[in-house]
Protein backbone atom coordinates (compact mmCIF):
# COMPACT_ATOMS: atom_id res chain seq x y z
CA UNK A 1 0.00 0.00 0.00
CA UNK A 2 1.50 3.64 -0.34
CA UNK A 3 2.82 4.97 2.50
CA UNK A 4 1.62 8.71 2.38
CA UNK A 5 3.61 11.25 5.13
CA UNK A 6 2.49 15.05 6.02
CA UNK A 7 3.03 17.73 8.63
CA UNK A 8 1.42 20.68 10.04
CA UNK A 9 3.86 23.06 11.99
CA UNK A 10 2.38 24.49 15.25
CA UNK A 11 3.08 27.82 14.05
CA UNK A 12 0.03 29.90 14.30
CA UNK A 13 -3.79 28.83 14.88
CA UNK A 14 -5.02 26.31 11.84
CA UNK A 15 -6.96 28.39 8.98
CA UNK A 16 -9.72 27.51 6.49
CA UNK A 17 -6.50 27.21 4.08
CA UNK A 18 -4.89 24.49 6.06
CA UNK A 19 -8.75 22.38 6.45
CA UNK A 20 -9.67 22.67 2.44
CA UNK A 21 -6.35 22.95 1.18
CA UNK A 22 -5.21 19.68 2.90
CA UNK A 23 -6.70 18.07 6.35
CA UNK A 24 -9.93 17.40 4.51
CA UNK A 25 -8.35 15.61 2.06
CA UNK A 26 -6.05 13.76 4.12
CA UNK A 27 -9.12 12.70 6.27
CA UNK A 28 -11.63 12.23 3.20
CA UNK A 29 -9.07 10.79 1.16
CA UNK A 30 -5.72 9.78 1.49
CA UNK A 31 -6.66 7.95 5.14
CA UNK A 32 -8.83 5.47 3.07
CA UNK A 33 -6.67 4.60 0.15
CA UNK A 34 -3.09 4.33 1.79
CA UNK A 35 -1.22 3.86 4.86
CA UNK A 36 -1.08 7.32 5.51
CA UNK A 37 0.92 9.40 8.62
CA UNK A 38 0.16 12.69 9.66
CA UNK A 39 2.27 14.70 12.84
CA UNK A 40 2.41 17.71 14.18
CA UNK A 41 5.91 18.96 13.41
CA UNK A 42 7.15 20.81 17.08
CA UNK A 43 10.72 20.55 16.25
CA UNK A 44 10.15 22.75 13.23
CA UNK A 45 8.20 25.19 15.36
CA UNK A 46 11.79 25.97 16.77
CA UNK A 47 12.86 27.59 14.16
CA UNK A 48 12.39 31.31 14.72
CA UNK A 49 11.76 32.93 17.80
CA UNK A 50 9.28 31.28 19.58
CA UNK A 51 7.47 31.06 23.19
CA UNK A 52 7.54 27.75 24.66
CA UNK A 53 4.12 27.94 26.41
CA UNK A 54 2.58 28.92 22.97
CA UNK A 55 3.96 26.04 21.00
CA UNK A 56 3.27 23.77 23.33
CA UNK A 57 -0.63 25.27 23.32
CA UNK A 58 -0.39 24.93 19.74
CA UNK A 59 0.95 22.04 19.28
CA UNK A 60 -1.81 20.08 21.41
CA UNK A 61 -4.44 22.45 19.63
CA UNK A 62 -3.26 21.29 15.78
CA UNK A 63 -3.05 17.75 17.02
CA UNK A 64 -6.98 17.89 18.56
CA UNK A 65 -8.14 19.71 15.19
CA UNK A 66 -6.73 16.96 13.20
CA UNK A 67 -8.41 14.56 15.57
CA UNK A 68 -11.61 16.32 15.07
CA UNK A 69 -11.21 16.73 11.20
CA UNK A 70 -11.79 13.31 10.88
CA UNK A 71 -8.35 11.77 11.19
CA UNK A 72 -9.48 8.15 12.74
CA UNK A 73 -6.48 6.56 14.54
CA UNK A 74 -7.64 3.27 13.34
CA UNK A 75 -7.03 4.18 9.66
CA UNK A 76 -4.16 6.20 10.29
CA UNK A 77 -1.23 6.97 12.36
CA UNK A 78 -1.57 10.51 14.07
CA UNK A 79 1.62 11.89 16.30
CA UNK A 80 3.52 14.77 17.66
CA UNK A 81 7.16 14.66 16.07
CA UNK A 82 9.28 14.92 19.34
CA UNK A 83 7.55 12.65 20.83
CA UNK A 84 9.46 10.09 18.03
CA UNK A 85 13.55 10.17 18.59
CA UNK A 86 14.27 8.86 15.07
CA UNK A 87 13.55 11.88 13.35
CA UNK A 88 16.64 13.92 15.27
CA UNK A 89 18.44 10.81 14.76
CA UNK A 90 18.05 10.33 10.78
CA UNK A 91 18.19 13.73 10.67
CA UNK A 92 21.76 14.33 11.90
CA UNK A 93 22.84 11.44 9.24
CA UNK A 94 21.31 13.51 6.68
CA UNK A 95 22.93 16.48 7.19
CA UNK A 96 25.93 14.60 6.39
CA UNK A 97 24.99 14.16 3.20
CA UNK A 98 23.21 17.36 2.49
CA UNK A 99 25.99 20.19 1.81
CA UNK A 100 26.00 23.74 2.75
CA UNK A 101 25.63 25.10 -0.26
CA UNK A 102 22.02 23.26 -1.39
CA UNK A 103 20.87 24.35 2.17
CA UNK A 104 21.74 27.71 1.33
CA UNK A 105 19.59 27.97 -2.33
CA UNK A 106 16.51 26.86 -0.42
CA UNK A 107 13.82 29.51 -1.34
CA UNK A 108 12.24 29.51 2.30
CA UNK A 109 15.57 29.80 3.88
CA UNK A 110 16.64 32.95 1.91
CA UNK A 111 13.41 34.40 2.08
CA UNK A 112 12.78 33.65 6.12
CA UNK A 113 16.38 34.55 6.86
CA UNK A 114 16.19 37.44 4.79
CA UNK A 115 12.83 39.15 6.68
CA UNK A 116 14.70 38.17 10.11
CA UNK A 117 17.86 39.97 9.45
CA UNK A 118 16.10 42.98 8.24
CA UNK A 119 14.36 43.19 11.84
CA UNK A 120 17.80 43.50 12.73
CA UNK A 121 17.53 39.61 15.03
CA UNK A 122 19.44 36.82 14.08
CA UNK A 123 18.88 33.61 11.95
CA UNK A 124 18.69 30.25 13.89
CA UNK A 125 20.93 27.56 12.59
CA UNK A 126 17.90 25.38 12.53
CA UNK A 127 16.75 27.45 9.86
CA UNK A 128 18.95 26.61 7.70
CA UNK A 129 19.28 22.83 8.52
CA UNK A 130 15.31 22.59 9.15
CA UNK A 131 14.69 20.78 5.22
CA UNK A 132 16.67 17.93 6.08
CA UNK A 133 14.64 17.50 9.44
CA UNK A 134 12.02 17.81 6.77
CA UNK A 135 13.72 15.14 4.54
CA UNK A 136 14.06 12.81 8.07
CA UNK A 137 10.66 13.42 8.89
CA UNK A 138 9.45 11.68 5.10
CA UNK A 139 12.65 8.80 4.82
CA UNK A 140 12.33 7.51 8.25
CA UNK A 141 8.72 6.02 7.20
CA UNK A 142 9.59 4.92 3.43
CA UNK A 143 7.49 7.22 2.38
CA UNK A 144 5.77 7.29 -1.47
CA UNK A 145 3.89 10.24 -1.26
CA UNK A 146 3.82 13.52 0.52
CA UNK A 147 1.02 15.59 -0.03
CA UNK A 148 1.97 19.34 0.49
CA UNK A 149 1.19 22.92 -0.57
CA UNK A 150 3.63 23.91 -3.75
CA UNK A 151 5.19 26.43 -1.30
CA UNK A 152 7.14 22.96 -0.06
CA UNK A 153 8.03 21.44 -3.59
CA UNK A 154 11.88 22.41 -3.12
CA UNK A 155 12.47 20.54 0.29
CA UNK A 156 10.47 17.44 -1.15
CA UNK A 157 12.78 18.01 -3.78
CA UNK A 158 15.57 17.89 -1.73
CA UNK A 159 14.15 14.70 0.25
CA UNK A 160 14.40 12.91 -3.19
CA UNK A 161 17.90 14.79 -3.99
CA UNK A 162 19.37 13.31 -0.37
CA UNK A 163 17.58 9.83 -0.50
CA UNK A 164 19.59 9.40 -3.83
CA UNK A 165 22.74 10.43 -3.13
CA UNK A 166 22.58 8.04 0.13
CA UNK A 167 21.11 5.08 -1.50
CA UNK A 168 24.06 5.98 -4.08
CA UNK A 169 26.67 5.93 -1.10
CA UNK A 170 25.63 3.20 1.11
CA UNK A 171 23.48 1.21 -0.44
CA UNK A 172 19.71 1.30 -1.09
CA UNK A 173 18.34 2.29 2.43
CA UNK A 174 15.71 5.09 1.60
CA UNK A 175 12.87 4.74 -0.83
CA UNK A 176 12.69 7.93 -3.13
CA UNK A 177 9.46 10.14 -2.07
CA UNK A 178 7.51 12.74 -4.45
CA UNK A 179 5.34 15.54 -3.56
CA UNK A 180 1.60 15.33 -4.53
CA UNK A 181 -0.72 18.53 -4.89
CA UNK A 182 -3.74 17.78 -4.69
CA UNK A 183 -5.97 19.77 -7.65
CA UNK A 184 -9.23 21.50 -5.45
CA UNK A 185 -8.78 24.16 -2.94
CA UNK A 186 -4.99 23.82 -3.16
CA UNK A 187 -4.02 27.92 -2.11
CA UNK A 188 -7.06 29.69 -0.18
CA UNK A 189 -5.41 33.15 -0.50
CA UNK A 190 -5.99 35.85 2.24
CA UNK A 191 -9.56 37.41 2.16
CA UNK A 192 -7.36 40.71 2.22
CA UNK A 193 -4.65 40.50 0.20
CA UNK A 194 -5.81 38.03 -2.14
CA UNK A 195 -2.42 37.63 -3.58
CA UNK A 196 -0.94 36.03 -0.91
CA UNK A 197 -1.68 32.68 0.76
CA UNK A 198 -4.33 32.20 4.13
CA UNK A 199 -1.15 31.16 6.27
CA UNK A 200 -1.68 30.39 9.86
CA UNK A 201 2.09 32.10 10.90
CA UNK A 202 0.87 35.72 9.70
CA UNK A 203 -0.12 38.12 11.93
CA UNK A 204 -3.65 37.26 12.65
CA UNK A 205 -5.46 39.55 10.60
CA UNK A 206 -8.95 39.98 9.27
CA UNK A 207 -8.00 38.30 5.88
CA UNK A 208 -7.58 34.84 7.82
CA UNK A 209 -10.05 32.93 8.78
CA UNK A 210 -9.14 29.89 11.69
CA UNK A 211 -11.05 26.75 12.22
CA UNK A 212 -12.33 27.72 15.68
CA UNK A 213 -13.21 30.96 14.60
CA UNK A 214 -16.72 31.65 15.93
CA UNK A 215 -19.77 32.01 13.14
CA UNK A 216 -20.20 35.49 13.63
CA UNK A 217 -16.45 35.86 12.92
CA UNK A 218 -16.18 34.20 9.99
CA UNK A 219 -19.21 35.87 8.30
CA UNK A 220 -17.87 39.68 9.68
CA UNK A 221 -14.40 38.57 8.03
CA UNK A 222 -15.70 36.92 5.05
CA UNK A 223 -18.46 39.98 4.40
CA UNK A 224 -15.48 42.35 4.74
CA UNK A 225 -13.25 40.17 2.03
CA UNK A 226 -11.52 42.67 -0.62
CA UNK A 227 -13.01 42.01 -3.89
CA UNK A 228 -12.03 43.69 -7.00
CA UNK A 229 -13.09 46.74 -9.44
CA UNK A 230 -16.04 45.64 -11.31
CA UNK A 231 -19.02 44.51 -10.72
CA UNK A 232 -19.86 41.43 -12.33
CA UNK A 233 -19.24 37.72 -10.98
CA UNK A 234 -16.64 36.41 -13.16
CA UNK A 235 -13.87 33.87 -12.24
CA UNK A 236 -10.50 35.20 -13.24
CA UNK A 237 -7.49 34.63 -11.03
CA UNK A 238 -5.28 37.03 -13.27
CA UNK A 239 -7.68 40.27 -13.16
CA UNK A 240 -10.09 39.41 -10.51
CA UNK A 241 -8.21 37.40 -7.65
CA UNK A 242 -10.38 38.64 -4.81
CA UNK A 243 -13.41 37.12 -6.54
CA UNK A 244 -11.74 34.30 -7.33
CA UNK A 245 -10.54 33.53 -4.27
CA UNK A 246 -14.39 33.80 -2.75
CA UNK A 247 -15.51 31.31 -5.73
CA UNK A 248 -12.69 29.03 -5.17
CA UNK A 249 -13.25 29.18 -1.09
CA UNK A 250 -17.46 28.63 -2.05
CA UNK A 251 -16.42 25.84 -4.31
CA UNK A 252 -14.45 23.87 -2.11
CA UNK A 253 -16.91 23.96 0.58
CA UNK A 254 -19.66 22.79 -1.63
CA UNK A 255 -17.93 20.34 -4.07
CA UNK A 256 -18.64 22.47 -7.32
CA UNK A 257 -16.66 24.41 -9.48
CA UNK A 258 -15.65 27.96 -9.49
CA UNK A 259 -16.42 28.93 -12.74
CA UNK A 260 -20.00 27.31 -12.70
CA UNK A 261 -20.76 29.01 -9.70
CA UNK A 262 -19.92 32.28 -11.41
CA UNK A 263 -22.82 32.54 -13.54
CA UNK A 264 -25.28 31.90 -10.69
CA UNK A 265 -24.32 35.21 -8.60
CA UNK A 266 -25.55 38.67 -10.11
CA UNK A 267 -23.27 40.74 -6.95
CA UNK A 268 -19.96 40.32 -4.73
CA UNK A 269 -23.15 41.13 -1.87
CA UNK A 270 -24.56 37.82 -2.62
CA UNK A 271 -21.93 35.73 -3.43
CA UNK A 272 -19.86 36.86 -0.27
CA UNK A 273 -23.16 35.65 1.83
CA UNK A 274 -23.13 32.43 0.18
CA UNK A 275 -19.59 32.07 0.67
CA UNK A 276 -19.58 32.88 4.51
CA UNK A 277 -22.67 30.59 5.43
CA UNK A 278 -21.04 27.51 3.28
CA UNK A 279 -17.59 28.23 5.02
CA UNK A 280 -19.54 28.63 8.59
CA UNK A 281 -21.07 25.03 7.87
CA UNK A 282 -18.26 23.55 6.43
CA UNK A 283 -16.35 24.40 10.23
CA UNK A 284 -19.62 23.46 12.18
CA UNK A 285 -18.92 19.87 12.70
CA UNK A 286 -14.91 20.53 12.81
CA UNK A 287 -15.76 22.78 16.00
CA UNK A 288 -18.32 20.25 17.25
CA UNK A 289 -16.20 17.59 17.69
CA UNK A 290 -12.94 19.72 18.87
CA UNK A 291 -15.00 20.63 21.64
CA UNK A 292 -15.76 17.23 22.34
CA UNK A 293 -12.28 16.15 22.02
CA UNK A 294 -11.39 19.11 24.26
CA UNK A 295 -13.79 17.66 27.24
CA UNK A 296 -11.82 14.76 27.48
CA UNK A 297 -8.00 15.72 27.09
CA UNK A 298 -6.86 12.72 28.73
CA UNK A 299 -8.22 10.54 25.35
CA UNK A 300 -6.46 13.10 22.94
CA UNK A 301 -2.42 12.68 24.95
CA UNK A 302 -3.79 8.33 25.04
CA UNK A 303 -4.26 8.49 20.89
CA UNK A 304 -0.88 10.50 20.73
CA UNK A 305 1.09 8.37 22.64
CA UNK A 306 -0.51 5.09 20.97
CA UNK A 307 0.09 7.26 17.38
CA UNK A 308 3.89 8.01 18.68
CA UNK A 309 4.67 4.22 19.53
CA UNK A 310 3.48 2.99 16.19
CA UNK A 311 5.11 5.77 13.99
CA UNK A 312 8.31 4.81 16.18
CA UNK A 313 8.18 0.81 14.94
CA UNK A 314 7.50 2.08 11.37
CA UNK A 315 10.60 4.39 11.50
CA UNK A 316 13.07 2.60 14.01
CA UNK A 317 14.23 -0.38 11.30
CA UNK A 318 14.94 2.38 8.11
CA UNK A 319 16.74 4.63 10.83
CA UNK A 320 18.71 1.62 12.11
CA UNK A 321 19.50 0.55 8.60
CA UNK A 322 20.77 3.87 7.85
CA UNK A 323 23.07 4.13 10.87
CA UNK A 324 24.84 0.41 9.79
CA UNK A 325 24.95 1.52 6.35
CA UNK A 326 26.43 4.99 6.84
CA UNK A 327 29.52 3.34 9.47
CA UNK A 328 28.41 3.60 12.71
CA UNK A 329 29.28 0.33 14.80
CA UNK A 330 25.82 -1.50 16.01
CA UNK A 331 24.81 -0.35 19.61
N1 LIG B 1 7.67 22.24 6.17
C1 LIG B 1 6.26 21.96 6.20
C2 LIG B 1 5.50 23.30 6.25
O1 LIG B 1 6.05 24.31 6.59
C3 LIG B 1 5.86 21.12 7.38
C4 LIG B 1 6.53 19.79 7.37
C5 LIG B 1 7.55 19.40 8.19
C6 LIG B 1 6.22 18.70 6.53
N2 LIG B 1 7.90 18.10 7.91
C7 LIG B 1 7.11 17.66 6.91
C8 LIG B 1 5.29 18.50 5.49
C9 LIG B 1 7.09 16.43 6.25
C10 LIG B 1 5.28 17.28 4.85
C11 LIG B 1 6.18 16.25 5.23
O2 LIG B 1 4.33 23.30 5.95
Amino acid sequence: MTRVFSGIKPTGHLTLGNYLGAMRRWAEVDQHRSEALFCVVDLHALTVDHDPARVRRLSRQAATLLLASGLDPERCTVFVQSHVDEHARLSYLLECVATDGEMRRMIQYKEKAAREQRRGGSVRLSLLTYPVLMAADILAYGTDEVPVGDDQTQHVELSRDLAVRFNQRYGHTFVVPRATHPKVAARVMNLQDPASKMGKSDDSGPGIVYLLDEPEVVRKKVMRAVTDSGRDVVYDRQERPGVANLLEILAACEGKDPEDLSGAYASYGALKKDTAEAVVEVLRPVQARHRELCADPAQVEAVLRAGAEKAREMARPTVDAAYRAIGLLPA
